[in-house]
């Protein structure tokens, strides 16, 4: 599939993807990406597929970015984030299906001049709710900017581009993240001074710069040469225009503070008289109604206009609907991306007679005891290596020899983790009787659901 190729050249009619959608017009382009409007042939609904080079990505060392990608955007849904609806891979290129969002960007209403006062306010709620909404599921942006907010039909705030916002479980030991990107203009000092930052702390820098720009129709901080540029937000020099009102300023400045430490947290802008102007009950009520699918506590019945769609995964050899793969979720996503770039890996249907997943809402160290225990039990031995790595082995050769069994433990969030459990040798079916007979039971307390099997499967694992 060369889609791309032909989509350069002159004949940008009648190209298909996967035999589903009708590319069109270039939307926008960035360092590694292109994103353009295409047309589902069967619905006609409207979709933006932003298209990554996979040779580009790998030679700059971007894997890790792209994995994160893919399970940050399907861990969040909500009204004021562009929605992934599908990934398709092929031998060169990923293919990003997103929602496609009408109103174009933010910037180029703000080139026509600069916003009132309301209008601002409330682009600045919604991106405020976004981001209560995605740090609160351990994804950071980390490239806020306006070219990154877009407007739907509503005139309504989508943040696009998640791509450069990492999972919780990529966080450092210290809590903080240590990898520099973004764009000078809105990144936040500690960002900048290479320090180890907090997420959460650098995307509010980021949203104070976007408040501001939508205000004054200008960058608070701008410089030609760009250690002055630095230097001025290291020590956060900015000069609010003569029309900003007094509340305005004072949030800015507790937003702007250089120091991560004392900058004012989401929750206390939620809290802010300025911010808290107009926003209408029913925008409060969303905070507390979204749905993502990495949320155990949701009552679905109440929460039916959010139900998330499913991502498909789909193949260069498998262009019907029906040959697609089984539907995969972000936990089979983060799983199978551990394995490297090797998008190819996503569409071999793991061998189900010798790998399990299950998701569980138990922090990782009840999850590592409770497997200690089955293992004590079991008379197998035990050995816990770096990254949630359980290696157990029979003391025993069984029929094709030793039976080892690997337990990976991946981490969603603090409170979500998945666990892959596979046969790394032994007879196989030796390996599914202990599977079935005495692991799965015994699994029993601490799993949330099994993965890749059916909601009355589940159930009866849970009863
Ligand atoms: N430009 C970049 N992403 C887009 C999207 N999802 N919809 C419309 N335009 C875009």
């Amino acid at each position: 599939m060369h889609a791309c190729k032909m989509m350069a050249g002159h004949n940008k009619r009648n190209i298909i993807l996967m035999h589903k959608y009708e590319m069109g017009r270039l939307l926008g382009q960035g360092t590694f990406a292109k994103v353009y409007h295409a047309r589902n042939t069967r619905t006609s609904v409207s979709v933006a597929i932003k298209v990554i080079d996979k040779g580009k990505v790998v030679k700059v060392g971007l894997v890790d970015q792209i994995k994160r990608e893919i399970s940050a955007m399907k861990l969040v849904r909500h009204p004021n984030v562009v929605q992934l609806n599908e990934v398709i891979a092929t031998k060169t290129k990923i293919y990003f299906v997103l929602e496609y969002v009408k109103g174009g960007e933010l910037l180029a209403k703000v080139k026509r001049g600069r916003l009132k006062e309301d209008v601002a306010r409330k682009y600045f709620q919604q991106l405020i709710c976004a981001l209560d909404f995605c740090h609160s599921r351990g994804v950071y942006h980390r490239d806020l900017k306006l070219e990154n907010l877009l407007l739907d039909e509503n005139s309504d705030l989508k943040v696009s581009d998640f791509g450069l916002s990492a999972l919780a479980e990529c966080r450092r030991q210290d809590g903080l993240l240590h990898t520099t990107c973004g764009t000078p203009a809105y990144v936040a000092p500690e960002v900048i001074n290479r320090k180890g930052y907090d997420g959460a702390k650098a995307d509010i820098w980021s949203c104070g710069v976007i408040l501001f720009v939508l205000l004054a129709g200008y960058l608070p901080f701008y410089d030609k040469n760009l250690i002055d540029l630095y230097k001025k937000i290291d020590s956060a020099d900015f000069r609010c225009p003569t029309w900003f009102s007094t509340h305005v300023r004072r949030l800015l400045l507790r937003i702007l503070d250089p120091t991560p430490g004392t900058r004012i947290s989401i929750e206390k802008i939620m809290e802010n008289p300025w911010f808290r102007q107009g926003l209408d009950h029913a925008n409060l009520l969303l905070r507390y109604n979204l749905k993502t699918n990495d949320a155990p506590q949701v009552d679905t019945d109440k929460n039916e206009d959010f139900d998330p769609p499913s991502t498909n995964i789909t193949t260069d050899s498998k262009q019907e609907d029906e040959k697609k793969p089984a539907n995969m979720n972000a936990f089979d996503i983060i799983s199978h991306l551990s394995s490297g770039l090797d998008l190819s890996g996503l569409f071999q249907e793991s061998d189900k007679k010798t790998e399990s997943k299950f998701t569980s809402t138990n922090t990782s160290s009840a999850i590592i005891s409770k497997i200690e225990d089955i293992a004590k039990d079991l008379r197998l031995k035990l050995t816990k290596k770096d990254g949630g790595l359980l290696k157990m082995e029979a003391s025993k050769p069984g029929r094709k020899g030793v039976m080892r069994i690997d337990a990976e433990i991946f981490e969603v969030s603090p409170n979500f983790h998945l666990v892959e459990i596979k046969k790394t040798n032994g007879d196989t079916l030796e390996y599914q009787k202990v599977m079935h007979q005495e692991m799965r039971p015994a699994l029993k307390d601490i799993v949330w659901a099994w993965q890749g099997e059916q909601l009355k499967q589940q159930q009866e694992q849970q009863q």
